[in-house]
């Protein structure tokens, strides 16, 4: 004899991010709140996982309920291998942030990070155009691959790369193409002239990490600065750049944004990302 309670929430979609650490995601607070604020009965829960049992887990989730995750380091790579489904984006940037669990048991793989780039930068500096000028991209990490490809995506002529390991940057050249312009790690400040966008997409600059140390003196007021770091939410290098007369977005509208299409496929709700919503991963 099954209740009304039990039986409501045993046909309740669950959803939730896989990793290894997780407990530190602000994702399920995000969901959470989601959730809540639309009166959706679901679950979005962080799960552990070990890589050596990612496999597993993905072949059972679907068949308790789970109708996608998130997927978050280390797993955002070897995901591609084990989907069913991967679709161009997160292909060509070589990594998946999202699943949706079909009916039929198949597994669809996409990136939305590259989706919750440009969506930030659109609600928090609504001039921003990509074509204004060229763009100026720190890092060519798992993160910087989506911001690049999203850069290209929306009509930036000329993106410039710089990163420690310079093979990186030169791979993101050999997939991406002819727009795209490496810089040596030592020359990075000289990429900032003209540059119209500039995008840390490093780890530098968050909680317990040095900061970005790039020389800034050649950034031009006006420009757009934006950080994927978003702990603190005010790096050193948004401060610097700031200070400088540009114009500046934290990075935490991108975890955000990446996360909404995940949320409308699984529970059927766009979710709306304002001012409650930052409070509720903040708080
Ligand atoms: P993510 O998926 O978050 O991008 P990642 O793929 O490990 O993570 O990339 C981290 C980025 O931060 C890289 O661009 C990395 O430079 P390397 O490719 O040389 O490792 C950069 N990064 C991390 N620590 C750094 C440091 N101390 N100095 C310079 N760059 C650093």
């Amino acid at each position: 004899m099954i209740d009304d309670t039990s039986f409501t929430i045993a046909n309740a979609p669950l959803a939730g991010v896989i990793g290894m650490p997780i407990a530190h995601s602000r994702s399920p607070a995000l969901h959470g709140h989601w959730l809540r604020r639309y009166g959706i009965k679901g679950y979005y829960v962080p799960l552990p996982v070990m890589p050596e049992h990612l496999a597993d887990v993905l072949r059972i989730l679907p068949r308790a309920g789970f109708v996608g995750v998130n997927v978050t380091i280390p797993h955002k790579e070897a995901i591609l291998g084990l989907a069913d489904a991967v679709t161009d984006r997160a292909a060509l940037i070589g990594a998946a942030n999202t699943l949706i669990f079909r009916p039929d048991g198949k597994i669809h793989a996409d990136n939305t990070d590259g989706y919750g780039f440009i969506a930030n930068l659109r609600q928090n500096a609504p001039d921003w155009q990509a074509d204004a000028g060229p763009a100026a991209v720190i890092g060519a990490g798992g993160a910087a691959r989506a911001v690049v490809a999203s850069l290209l995506d929306s009509g930036v002529r000329e993106l410039r790369i710089t990163n420690r390991t310079r093979l990186r940057s030169e791979q993101i050249k050999a997939e991406f193409g002819a727009r795209v312009v490496v810089y040596d790690w030592a020359q990075a400040g000289n990429m900032l002239e003209g540059a119209q966008t500039v995008v840390n997409a490093t780890s530098l600059g968050m909680e317990g990490k040095q900061a970005l140390r790039i020389p800034l003196e050649a950034l031009s007021p006006g420009a757009l600065a934006t950080d994927l770091v978003y702990t603190p939410l005010m790096t050193p290098f948004l401060i610097e750049a700031q200070g400088r007369g540009c114009r500046i977005v934290d990075g935490l509208g991108m975890l955000l944004h990446q996360a909404a299409p995940g949320f409308e496929r699984w529970f059927g709700q766009r979710p709306e990302v304002d001012d409650d919503t930052r409070r509720a991963v903040i708080g």
